[in-house]
């Protein structure tokens, strides 16, 4: 399983793979993909300089990358106004009572209020973007459309090529014109942001938009070598994940207790390809997230509209941390996509790799077999 992507990146497998943790990025290179680190939950740009020092260290030399979230445009950044005071107070009351009918505590008084994900301020990614590249970075992807020109050109200077995901043929056609050197193809049925097409039906189309000019990765529902053969059989020149880490081994975030699955995890093991929904109440943008009793409140009736990105998100911020010091599998806020049907066991990232080229190896021979 060799394309194009593995002489230009040096990797052994075209399997690229997005986390927000550095254990499972480090893992994910170090097994011979690319480890893609997403920087949006950094919203202090020294520690996100440490973590990837830490990188630089734990990689064994091997080639990684990183992901900023810079949306195309944010109208309430500069304003003089306190993001917080254009919150309505019924959004608040409705998330108070939630948590309190899902027997969520409240976080000890002593303890430190996270500020909401500010990565995707266009200030915080920048600086992102600032710090990645003093660290030998062989990638910058961006989630929300191409990155403003100017960081594209910082990017290249460097020597640095930009992926930007798609979810749409039109937008791929953007990307490219804007100068994105890989467009990620994610289809309906991924994690996180997402779209309205379906992996099966978007993919070609973007290869066919993009028509060479630049290369196309596929994201959305890929988490075995079957479906990586399928991808590349559309025209993909590899892999972008994102859901199937979250059940590697080496995916600590939000653990309790070492060596063994956090209650998120334990809620995705369980979960099956039915489980999830695409809403607005991670981000104020849809994003496709584990179904459990805290996206059910969002549909009852007494629940309010989602706001828009980014105050959703401030408005979230609390509820999320106290979800997580919870830890009660039934009620997790977390993004995944309809893989998660397939995500049944803890597993170590090199054994999730080494399943992947092997069932894409199987997968071809079985083609050849009916050719
Ligand atoms: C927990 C989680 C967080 C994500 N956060 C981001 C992000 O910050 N930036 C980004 O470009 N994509 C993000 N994504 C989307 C992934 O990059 C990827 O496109 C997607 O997971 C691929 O589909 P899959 O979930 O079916 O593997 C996220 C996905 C998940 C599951």
């Amino acid at each position: 399983m060799r394309t194009d992507l593995c002489e230009k990146f040096g990797i052994d497998h075209p399997i690229f793979g997005f986390t927000p943790s550095e254990h499972v990025a480090a893992a994910i290179s170090r097994a011979g993909g690319l480890g893609v680190l997403g920087c949006v939950r950094f919203n202090d740009p020294d520690e996100l300089d440490a973590v990837l020092d830490w990188m630089d260290a734990n990689t064994d030399g091997k080639p990684y990358g990183v992901d900023i979230v810079m949306p195309a445009k944010i109208p309430t950044e500069g304003a003089s106004t306190d993001l917080n005071e254009l919150i309505p107070a019924e959004h608040r009351a409705f998330i108070d009572r939630t948590l309190d009918q899902l027997g969520v505590p409240p976080l000890a008084e002593d303890s430190a209020r996270n500020e909401g994900v500010l990565g995707w301020l266009h200030s915080v990614a920048r600086s992102h973007v600032d710090v990645a590249l003093r660290h030998p970075i062989k990638l910058i992807a961006n989630a929300l459309g191409s990155p403003p020109n100017d960081v594209i050109a910082q990017a290249h200077e460097h020597g640095v090529p930009v992926a930007a995901l798609a979810g749409k043929a039109e937008h791929a056609r953007r990307h490219v014109e804007n100068g994105v050197d890989i467009v990620i193809a994610q289809g309906y049925e991924a994690g996180g942001h997402t779209g309205e097409i379906a992996s099966m039906v978007l993919l070609p189309e973007i290869v066919d938009a993009v028509d060479g000019s630049a290369a196309v990765l596929a994201a959305g529902g890929i988490g075995s070598g079957r479906q990586v053969a399928a991808a590349l059989a559309l025209g993909a020149q590899g892999v972008w994940m994102g859901s199937t880490w979250l059940t590697t081994a080496e995916y600590r975030l939000g653990a309790r207790e070492e060596g063994k699955p956090s209650a998120m995890q334990e809620a995705l093991l369980a979960a099956t390809s039915s489980d999830t929904v695409r809403t607005r109440i991670y981000s104020g943008k849809p994003a496709r997230l584990l179904k459990t009793k805290w996206t059910d409140a969002w549909n009852k009736p007494d629940a309010p509209d989602p706001l828009p990105m980014p105050l959703q998100n401030i408005l979230v911020s609390e509820a999320h941390q106290r979800i997580n010091t919870a830890g009660d599998p039934e009620v997790v806020a977390m993004p995944v996509g309809q893989i998660v049907g397939r995500m049944n066991a803890i597993t170590p990232v090199a054994e999730v790799i080494a399943e992947l080229v092997g069932g894409f190896d199987a997968a071809v021979d079985r083609l050849d077999e009916i050719r």
